[in-house]
């Protein structure tokens, strides 16, 4: 990345340490002015499968303390990205319907939220809301945000016809959104050095160089009730996706880009992974728990370096 940020979060514990609290850490060298400070805490705006929300304390220890771009390819709800609030970072994700709510949220959240309020959260007029088509970006941002909240756990699935088809999942909350974090999030994202792009993580690791840091957090392989045997996605996340993500992870660390990359603990991946340290994750299963497990998962995450 050619722009020279200094490190650059606002809510890192650095920011304490400097005197910085949750306001702004000094940018020199930064060509234009750096984010005015929110002092708020923000949150992903939508219920997003493979969500790290949960998992921020035991990722945040191993974020480098200083970075210039934050780049997050897979970025789905943003949690750490949220959490950190870098003030230059590129994110992209490959479900285009997304990147473009994100751009929405960035461009008018009054606009989003109004939209995304407008309807009760009911079986009729989730229907009713998963059946229209067009609009403003706004108004298919808001949309996108109340389905999310309506869907059977979070989910998002579309046809062949590339249609939202999702049924209605009666969630136990009414909650929708909440304006101040989308005004939040649209301050954050609206400066000129946070880049939401949208398409294959290849592009996006590209951009990674000498001091970024790189949050690689890929649709996971899957490990079939524990008996050893992977399950691979081929559809949404290939066995030859992994490899390929590998080898960028490796031709970004040689780059001088710090990774964390999170993916299922198995040894398909530690072996992909072979020479980098690695640290077990632990989270609450949201599925049953296997015999013997207790309702845990755990997680791998890689701590990808060459320098
Ligand atoms: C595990 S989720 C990311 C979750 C995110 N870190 C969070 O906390 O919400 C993985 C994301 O990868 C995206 N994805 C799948 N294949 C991709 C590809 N080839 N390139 C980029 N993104 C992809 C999915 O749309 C999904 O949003």
């Amino acid at each position: 990345m050619t722009l020279e940020v200094a490190a650059a979060i606002r809510s890192h514990p650095d920011a304490a340490s400097t005197g910085a609290s949750s306001s702004l850490i000094a940018n020199p060298g930064a060509s234009t002015p750096a984010l005015s400070s929110i002092n708020c805490e923000t949150k992903p705006f939508i219920k997003w499968a493979g969500s790290k929300r949960r998992l921020l304390s035991q990722i945040e220890p191993y974020v480098p303390r200083r970075f210039r771009t934050y780049v997050e390819p897979f970025v789905g709800g943003g949690s750490l990205f949220l959490h950190l609030q870098p003030v230059q970072a590129v994110l992209n994700d490959a479900c285009i319907p997304l990147v473009e709510v994100w751009r929405a949220v960035r461009d008018d959240p009054d606009g989003v939220y109004a939209e995304a309020t407008r309807r009760p959260l009911a079986k009729e007029a989730y229907y009713a809301a998963r059946a229209e088509r067009g609009g403003s970006a706004s108004e298919r941002g808001g949309r996108f945000i109340y389905l999310n909240k309506g869907a059977f756990n979070g989910l998002y699935r579309v046809n062949l016809k590339g249609e939202f088809n999702v049924p209605w999942g009666a969630p136990k909350s009414s909650f929708i959104a909440d304006l101040d974090n989308l005004r939040a999030i649209s301050e954050i994202a609206s400066t000129e050095r946070v880049e939401l792009m949208h398409g294959d993580f290849q592009a996006a690791m590209d951009v990674a160089g000498d001091g970024d840091f790189v949050f690689v957090d890929p649709p996971y392989v899957t490990s079939h009730n524990n008996n050893g045997f992977i399950e691979y996605n081929e559809k949404i996340f290939s066995w030859h996706d992994q490899i390929r993500l590998a080898a960028s992870v490796r031709a970004a660390a040689r780059r001088g880009a710090t990774l964390l990359v999170t993916n299922a603990r198995h040894s398909s991946i530690s072996d992909l992974y072979a020479g980098f340290e690695t640290v077990v994750l632990e989270r609450p299963s949201t599925i049953a728990a296997a015999p013997g497990k207790r309702g845990r998962v755990e997680e791998l995450l890689v701590i990808a370096k060459e320098h």
